[in-house]
Formats: structure tokens, C-alpha cells, sequence
């Protein structure tokens, strides 16, 4: 079996958060698109350029990575926002092994590094909108899921994908603790896993994913409260009925299977209306569906969004 070291990225070089920020500042403030920049940048990169464009408001500063990487929820590392930064060492993410189960053309166990091999990674920059009220502006890259999912070939029977993380102790030591049922499941429906937004996350600021953020491999599906993002992904299932996913179970008045982004639809304890913006003193409105509902109101029409939370 062919193991690579490096995990997928967009770029062949490593990228600090300067350069990163300089670069695509200096993109944007000169307008330059996918023709113009493919002269300057690598065609892998080129790319991404145009969603890089195209997924930030004018209005989103990127958070710098030290927040990014630093506040972070990740409860098999403990349940304090520094925790997982501290104690994810333990998480070996190199060589990563997924199951692809359920209705699925060819269900087994794949290597991660062979898996994504074929990809064209792209890079976006999405807001990250948590539960708790705090948000963040993060330049993500991964494969957009529709083009895994697409390669997989799931069977009709498949409504929902089911995203498992791993579960090991030795790796990861907060799940020694009952404070979740482990390991931690999520799942978004078909439709929204097809979405053009939705992203199978392997970096970060063009670098490798942390482990705290989720290494090798998580999802992001930015219009939803970012539990729905479940890291360090070792099985993915296609499924027929709606999943048990781990807040739901854990506290099914408080968080729904839908968790969109909805400032209309409070948490029992405390406001969604509202959102503290990392680096920000004021606290900022929050946008249904957390900006994005250009791309994926239509998905909820006839749901009602305050019973399907
Ligand atoms: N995935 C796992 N496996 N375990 C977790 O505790 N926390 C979720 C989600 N994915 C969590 C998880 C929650 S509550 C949030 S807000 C986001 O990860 C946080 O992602 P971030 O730390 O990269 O900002």
C-alpha cells in the first residue's frame, strides 16, 4: 500500500497566515479571477481562487489562526476551548483508514491518502458559526463532498450520510469520560451533503489540518451550527433512515438533526439572535442560515424550521 507523509492540499508549498492573507488580499483588491490569476499562481491554486472570491463577505475578516487553532471544541480532547490545542497530540492522523459502509457500489475500508488522491482540492473561505454564540471566518480546504460522494456511488436507498468519528482512548482521552456517547456521530441529509458548499475538510490556511481542528479529515457545512462538522472522520454511511447523531442524543430539546444557522430559533437557554465574532468587541447580528441562504434555503422549502431546529 502506497502511504503518502503530507496530508491533501490545494497548493504544493505550505503557506504561513501572512503570506496567505497577503496573497489573497492582494487577489481580490485587484480583481483578479481564475484567467488572470492563473498566470501567477499554480493551476491546483488558481483554482481555488475564484471560491476563495466568491464565499467571503466584504464584511469577513479572516480569523487569524492562532484563534482557529487555539478555540476550539473537540470534547475526545477535553471540554475547554484550549484543551484541544493542548492535548491533541495524543491523535496520530497519518496513515487514516475510512469505511465507506451502507448503500453504497463498494462498501470497505480505503486508505484516506489513496482515497483522495484523484481530488482537485479547492480552497473556501466560510464563516463558522458555533451554538454556544462565537464565530469565526476560516479559509478551509478540502473536496467539495458532492465530488466524493459522486465517486462513491450510493444506491437509492440512501437518504442520509452518517460521518463517525474515531474511537480510541489511547488516541483520544476525553472519551475516558461520559460526557458524550462516543464515538461522535453526525449526518446531514442527501440533498445537503450534495450541496455546492458543503466541504470534506483536509486544511487550514493551506496547511495540513491541525489535529484540534480535525486532522486528517473533517466536514463543514457552513450554514449549520458548527457541531454538524464532525472531525477526525473514520467511517462515512450512506443510510436509509435518519442517523442518531451525538447532540441530539445527548440533548434532543437543545439540538436538533437540522442545526441551521437560524437567529430566529433560540436555543431554550440562551439567544441565537446574536453572535461574538472572534477579534470583535461588538457582538454582530447573526444571518439566517448563516449567509448562505442563496445557496440553500430552497433545500428547507415546506420544513418548518422551528420544529426541524
Ligand atoms: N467533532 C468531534 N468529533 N467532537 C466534538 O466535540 N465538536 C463540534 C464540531 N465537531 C466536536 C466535533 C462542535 S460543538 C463545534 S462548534 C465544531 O466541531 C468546532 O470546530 P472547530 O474547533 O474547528 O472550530
Amino acid at each position: 500500500m502506497h502511504l503518502l507523509s503530507k496530508p491533501l492540499l490545494p497548493t504544493r508549498d505550505i503557506t504561513d497566515e501572512k503570506t496567505f492573507v497577503d496573497r489573497r488580499a492582494f487577489l481580490t483588491s485587484i480583481g483578479v479571477g481564475l484567467a488572470a490569476g492563473a498566470s501567477v499562481l499554480s493551476p491546483r491554486l488558481a483554482a481555488a481562487a475564484p471560491a476563495f472570491r466568491r464565499w467571503q463577505g466584504e464584511e469577513d475578516k479572516l480569523t487569524p489562526y492562532a484563534d482557529v487553532t487555539g478555540y476550539n471544541n473537540f470534547y475526545e480532547f477535553g471540554t475547554g476551548k484550549s484543551d484541544p490545542a493542548q492535548n491533541a497530540g495524543s491523535l496520530h492522523p497519518h496513515p487514516w483508514k475510512i469505511e465507506i459502509a451502507g448503500d453504497v457500489k463498494k462498501p470497505g475500508i480505503v486508505d484516506l491518502d489513496e482515497f483522495l488522491r484523484p481530488f482537485q482540492p479547492v480552497e473556501r473561505v466560510y464563516r463558522h458559526r458555533c451554538v454556544e454564540g462565537w464565530s469565526m471566518v476560516i479559509p478551509w480546504s478540502g473536496i467539495p463532498l458532492r465530488d466524493i460522494i459522486a465517486r462513491i456511488e450510493p444506491g437509492t436507498k440512501a437518504k442520509f450520510v452518517e460521518f463517525t468519528t474515531l474511537h480510541d482512548p489511547k488516541q483520544m482521552p476525553g472519551q475516558n469520560r461520559s460526557v458524550l456517547p462516543w464515538p461522535y456521530v453526525e449526518a446531514l441529509r442527501m440533498d445537503e451533503a450534495m450541496n455546492l458548499l458543503t466541504l470534506f475538510v483536509t486544511g487550514v490556511y493551506g496547511k495540513p489540518l491541525p489535529n484540534q481542528n480535525g486532522a486528517p479529515v473533517r466536514l463543514c457545512a457552513p450554514w449549520k451550527y458548527g457541531f454538524k462538522g464532525g472531525k477526525s472522520i473514520v467511517r462515512i454511511r450512506f443510510v436509509e433512515a435518519q442517523p442518531h447523531t451525538t447532540w441530539n442524543i445527548a440533548a434532543p430539546e437543545e439540538y436538533g438533526f437540522y442545526a441551521n444557522v437560524n437567529p430566529t430559533v433560540d436555543h431554550p437557554r440562551w439567544t441565537q439572535a446574536r453572535e461574538h465574532r472572534a477579534g470583535e468587541f461588538f457582538k454582530r447580528k447573526t444571518l439566517m442560515f448563516n449567509g448562505y441562504a442563496e445557496q440553500v434555503a430552497s433545500m428547507y422549502t415546506g420544513l418548518d424550521l422551528r420544529a426541524n431546529f
